[in-house]
């Protein structure tokens, strides 16, 4: 269904998250006959280029990023139209009437401004389109990640945009609300009878979320090495992960509701603090390896040769301390340079309570829902069947697999194209809210600031091995182990 025509204002216009993310997503959603007319959309950026170059840019992103058969002519042309490029000096004065003049004939329309730039200048970035008169009602502000390096910089940055606009019309991404496969974690236990029921201590051991990455900082340096692996991937993307799996059935798929269930887990969450941080958290960082038989550089030598003390990889111990979920641990880690690119979601259920089938039988190994969220995403719900044949009773742990692309033939659509279209639409569900990213600060902070008390250095790793053993020692302490896709 086509959205309402809409002025979209891309700060940081010549940028890499828009060369690479929003204007091939936005592009598709167009080649689907999504945007209506007249949409514009205003590339905004403090280099020095005219509407051509601008154009022609872009043209080269979309030659990049999208994929040969889904460049239409036709509809790169249409994609090129729409597209305008105004300089602005976000810190000063010149181009801000420019930009006025170019949307003043949009009042009526959607507008909205993504800050695709620096946390630095989103101050100055909304204080600049209020003083400039350019916040309409229909107006929404994006704001893409980081939301700050701990609650006191959140909190400065959030503060400085509601200075000049309601929660209504703020839009913070995590762009992995808007995978395909983190929506259907809600159609799982929200459209279906059967999980619910046993999705709590009583049934479930634990929880594991893995977000594992092939790929080292990729050019990121600069910004990573000032943040690592907890800021980066852990107070976000695996947070909102653990708060899908772990949230009460909101009232309804509306986005206050949504996001009241979110923030009541996370402020549910178990504090980890000098007292438990040993035990409960491991810090890695890559030395050189192999990945896929390929030498890959150790993290050190990605900074040109700087020591560093930032993180390329955490394991932590999560706790959820509400009567659903109390004892049941969350096993979270992530990293980069990891052997294979995997994200996924695994609900390891209890053993039976009893076995009938005695020693013959074999060891009967716990249900286990695993969900995975990128690549070959799917669900598989493993299940003890018996062996076939007259050998007695035997059992195998077999899965039920689903995978989505069998399933569906059809295109996986980028989580920005979702996003942006959600902007548009006014519908803010899948947006985190003030009050929860401050939430997640409040917790993740204790975690870094007694890593840096205690002067806790990341363990050494080796790029393309499973992180420092220590982080398989954090599970199997427990009895436990990571889990490993037998296919
Ligand atoms: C970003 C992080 O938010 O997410 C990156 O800053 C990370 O470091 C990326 O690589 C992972 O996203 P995806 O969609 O590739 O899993």
């Amino acid at each position: 269904v086509a959205v309402e025509p809409f002025d979209l204002v891309v700060f940081g216009g010549t940028g890499d998250l828009a060369h690479r993310k929003l204007f091939p997503s936005l592009f598709l959603r167009d080649r689907d006959g999504q945007l209506s007319e007249p949409s514009r959309i205003v590339g905004v950026s403090r280099s020095k280029l005219d509407r051509k170059q601008f154009r022609a840019e872009v043209k080269t992103a979309l030659e990049t990023y999208v994929s040969k058969t889904d460049l239409d002519k036709a509809a790169v042309s249409r994609f090129l139209d729409r597209l305008h490029f105004i300089m602005v000096d976000a810190t000063g004065e010149a181009g801000w009437d420019d930009l006025a003049k170019l949307i003043a004939d949009g009042l009526d329309k959607v507008r909205a401004f993504y800050l695709a730039t620096s946390p630095d200048l989103f101050d100055d970035i909304t204080h600049g389109l209020s003083k400039h008169n350019l916040l309409t009602p229909k107006t929404r502000v994006v704001l893409e990640k980081p939301l700050g390096r701990d609650l006191a910089s959140a909190r400065e940055i959030n503060e400085a945009v509601a200075d000049v606009l309601p929660e209504s019309q703020i839009y913070r991404i995590d762009h992995y609300l808007g995978k395909e496969t983190v929506q259907n974690l809600m159609a799982l236990r929200f459209a279906n009878v059967l999980f619910e029921p046993v999705w709590d201590s009583a049934h479930v051991d634990h929880v594991q979320i893995t977000v594992a990455e092939k790929v080292g900082v990729e050019g990121r340096a600069g910004y990573y090495d000032k943040s690592g692996a907890l800021r980066d991937m852990v107070q976000n993307h695996m947070l909102q992960l653990l708060c899908l799996v772990a949230m009460e059935p909101p009232s309804a798929m509306e986005a206050d509701a949504l996001r009241d269930e979110k923030l009541k887990v996370l402020r549910a969450l178990k504090p980890i603090d000098d007292s438990n941080i040993r035990s409960l958290t491991v810090r890695g960082q890559y030395r050189s390896g192999a990945i896929d038989g390929k030498s890959a550089p150790a993290y050190r030598d990605e900074l040109g040769g700087e020591e560093s003390t930032i993180e390329t990889f955490v394991a932590l111990k999560a706790e959820v301390q509400t009567w659903r979920w109390a004892g049941v641990p969350f096993y979270l880690r992530t990293g980069k340079r990891l052997p294979s690119r995997v994200s996924e979601i695994v609900i390891q259920f209890r053993e039976v309570p009893l076995s009938i089938f005695g020693a013959a039988g074999g060891f009967l190994a716990p249900n286990r829902l695993v969900i995975r969220l990128q690549p070959d995403e799917g669900v598989k719900l493993y299940l003890m069947i018996k062996d076939p044949g007259p050998g007695g009773l035997r059992f195998r742990e077999v899965p039920l697999n689903l995978s989505f692309a069998e399933t569906f033939k059809g295109p996986n659509p980028d989580a920005y194209e979702r996003l942006l279209m959600d902007v548009i639409r006014g519908n803010q569900a899948l947006f985190m809210r003030r009050d929860e990213v401050e939430a997640a600060w409040i917790w993740a902070d204790p975690i870094l600031e007694s890593w840096s008390r205690l002067g806790r250095v990341p363990d050494p790793y080796t790029a393309g091995t499973w992180g420092p053993s220590a982080a398989v020692a954090l599970i199997e302490r427990d009895g436990r182990t990571w889990h490993e896709d037998p296919a």
